[in-house]
């Protein structure tokens, strides 16, 4: 079968500066990689660009078998993306997002969908206030609930659980588990919590100033920099 996501040689030029630099990899179905590395490193640039929000300068994207930018349209029937910095109207309550987002989706019983999913995410209590009202762990939390509407194949997530208290983290994480599980969803997952990715990622990818500088499983990455745990690989490798 083929990969769910590969990128051959991908480049992004933002004028003169290379934000991404020659990258390539895949994604296999059921997989969740974590994609690491310092600000600035390239990591948000290429999930916009998995999501076609932005063009590469050079290189190759496909999802599910069809080429990025070309067919866009089908190809994000399939993928959703969540992050704490997503926008969605702030004068509609959750609830009314949620409904607009199944709606705008096409999703089967759209209501029913919103319904279970402010359930599932934990957000009922907070569903009909304004979304401008929300903090932003529960934002966060609404973000991830409408990137599950439409039971995506593929999860892009852009520090999801950036600024959820440990309790919801904790409970978001074995949520996404859990969703992985049941449906056997990839994910592409960036995180500065590097406890979350070993619990997480079954294979990290480790950018920095757009390139990959190291991958494999958290294990045998922390085996082969012979380091007590992820976070000092990553001080080893974004220090270098
Ligand atoms: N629209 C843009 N125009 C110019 N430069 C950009 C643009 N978007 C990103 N960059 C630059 O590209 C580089 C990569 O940025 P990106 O947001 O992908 O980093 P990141 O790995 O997501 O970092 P962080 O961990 O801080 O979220 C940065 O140097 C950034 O300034
Ligand atoms: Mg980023």
């Amino acid at each position: 079968m083929a990969s769910l996501v590969e990128i051959s040689r991908l480049v992004k030029d933002f004028g003169a500066y290379r934000a991404i630099d020659d990258l390539s990899f895949s994604i296999e179905p059921g997989e969740i990689v974590g994609l690491l590395g310092p600000n600035g490193a390239g990591k948000t640039t290429l999930i916009h660009m998995l999501l076609g929000l932005i063009l590469p300068t050079q290189g190759r994207i496909s999802l599910f078998g069809m080429p990025m930018p070309e067919e866009r349209q089908a190809i994000l029937q399939r993928v959703n993306f969540s992050s704490a910095y997503v926008q969605m109207p702030m004068s509609l309550t959750p609830r009314q997002n949620l409904k607009v987002f199944a709606r705008l989706y096409g999703v089967e019983r759209p209501d029913q969908r919103a319904e279970a999913l402010l359930r599932r995410m934990e957000i009922y209590d907070m569903a009909d206030r304004r979304t401008r009202a929300l903090s932003s762990g529960q934002f966060s939390r609404l973000s991830l609930a409408k990137a599950l509407l439409n039971d995506p194949q593929l999860l892009l997530l852009d520090e999801p659980t950036a600024s959820m208290d440990p309790d919801i983290a904790e409970k978001t994480r074995a949520i996404l588990k859990e969703i992985q599980k049941e449906r056997g969803i990839s994910m592409l997952y960036t995180s500065h919590n590097m406890r979350e990715v070993e619990i997480m990622a079954s294979r990290v990818l480790f950018m920095h100033r757009g390139k990959f500088v190291a991958q494999g499983s958290p294990k045998d990455l922390i085996a082969h920099f012979a380091e007590p745990d992820l976070e000092k690989v990553f001080l080893r490798l974004a220090r270098q």
